[in-house]
């Protein structure tokens, strides 16, 4: 997975910040999906990679996600935006973050975000609102 990663990073889209980012994501089918970075000359539309592997998942019909593997120079963690993304679909899913030298860790999107704000949360508090009753 970190090969499929880091073999994306070639076709990033980073013509503003030069930082290739890969992921290669796993899904419940066996099927992996790339994607990276894309960035746009209105800099605040940049799409990072690990949600362009998710969407082109998605896109495909996917929902269950085993792993997704983040390749950069340096080994950078998946930003705010990603965890957020990413913790929609689950939290057990298990992220390797690597840099370009092969040097890798692991974590899980759970760990990355604690006390996640889920699709859970929201069924939660539907629940409850149902059971309150009226004034
Ligand atoms: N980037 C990602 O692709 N993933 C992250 O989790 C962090 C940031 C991208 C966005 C932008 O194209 C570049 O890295 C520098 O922020």
């Amino acid at each position: 997975m970190i090969e499929v990663a880091n073999h994306a990073r070639k076709y990033a889209h980073v013509p503003y910040s030069r930082y290739r980012v890969g992921s290669a994501l796993l899904a419940g089918s066996g099927n992996v999906y790339s994607g990276v970075n894309v960035e746009n000359a209105s800099y605040g539309l940049a799409i990072c990679s690990e949600r362009t592997a998710y969407v082109k998942a998605i896109s495909e019909g996917e929902r269950e996600f085993i792993a997704i593997a983040v390749v950069t120079d340096n080994g950078g963690s998946p930003c705010g935006a990603c965890r957020q993304f990413m913790s929609e679909f689950g939290l057990e899913t298990i992220v390797i973050q690597a840099d370009a030298g092969g040097n890798y860790s692991l974590t899980t999107v759970g760990n990355l975000l604690p006390e996640a704000f889920t699709p859970i949360t929201l069924a939660q508090a539907k629940r409850r609102t149902r059971r309150t009753p009226k004034a």
